[in-house]
């Protein structure tokens, strides 16, 4: 496999057209690329995106912890299984405007790596709690893992994205002085609880094709969640083809 992660949230974006077309460009663009890109488009494109894609992976943006039944408009791992082989879990937009907590969170994680889906499991804290100094941050994250995984966590089929709510949509970026010791901290506790398996870790927020680069080589970051850039194909095709 390859080793750096180029993760794409297509969010509440796009029409089922709009999709197709920009599956298509995307693929005629990224030539040979080394990373391992995954694509997570709405729900609407996963059978398309499934049944069309080469070279690259598809992953749900969130699914119900339950498996099946009551839960209308919702979608489970099972489910979804068959067409994707990742899943987003604990989006910092689904805590906040779904009120999804860290139980919650430990629930969707548990229900799919029971359907075999490997995991991205997003941690990262608001204004208010990194402008409470760097113990507030520490202790915020660490209860974000701590709560959401278990000593038996399906530790090989979890990657840990890190997306200070302040990075994200908002044009700016984490630079690599504000989140090296974030991203130390979670390198540890991963290390803790997983028994020192190696979980790549993921940066997100606000990258684009200007600052892309200057995350490809800090330590403890193997990948980077893109949301607005990702959008635009041509931009996305440029990032992936440049790493
Ligand atoms: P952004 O979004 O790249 O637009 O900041 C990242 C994310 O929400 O995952």
């Amino acid at each position: 496999m390859n080793n750096f992660y180029i993760v794409a949230n297509l969010k509440m974006n796009k029409s089922f057209e709009e999709s197709k077309l920009y599956l298509k460009f995307l693929q005629n663009k990224v030539k040979n690329s080394k990373c391992e890109i995954i694509l997570f488009p709405s729900n609407i494109s996963l059978a398309y995106f499934h049944e069309n894609i080469y070279g690259m992976q598809v992953g749900v943006q969130d699914i119900d912890y339950r498996s099946e039944g009551e839960g209308t408009g919702s979608i489970s791992a099972s489910q979804v299984k068959d067409i994707c082989n990742y899943v987003l879990i604990g989006h910092s937009e689904r805590r906040i405007i779904f009120s999804e907590d860290n139980k919650l969170l430990n629930k969707k994680l548990k229900s799919s790596w029971k359907n075999n889906l490997k995991t991205i499991f997003c941690v990262g804290e608001d204004i208010n709690i990194r402008n409470s100094g760097a113990k507030a941050v520490e202790d915020y994250i660490v209860k974000q893992l701590v709560n959401s995984l278990e000593n038996d966590s399906d530790w090989q089929n979890l990657i840990v994205a890190y997306e200070p709510i302040w990075a994200i949509g908002t044009g700016k970026p984490a630079d690599a002085s504000q989140i090296k010791d974030v991203l130390e901290i979670i390198k540890q506790t991963l290390n803790k609880l997983s028994n020192n398996i190696n979980i790549p870790i993921l940066y997100g927020g606000s990258i684009n094709e200007e600052n892309f680069q200057n995350y490809k080589n800090q330590r403890n970051i193997d990948g980077l969640l893109i949301g607005s850039s990702s959008l635009n194909p041509d931009v996305l095709s440029k990032i992936i083809n440049n790493i």
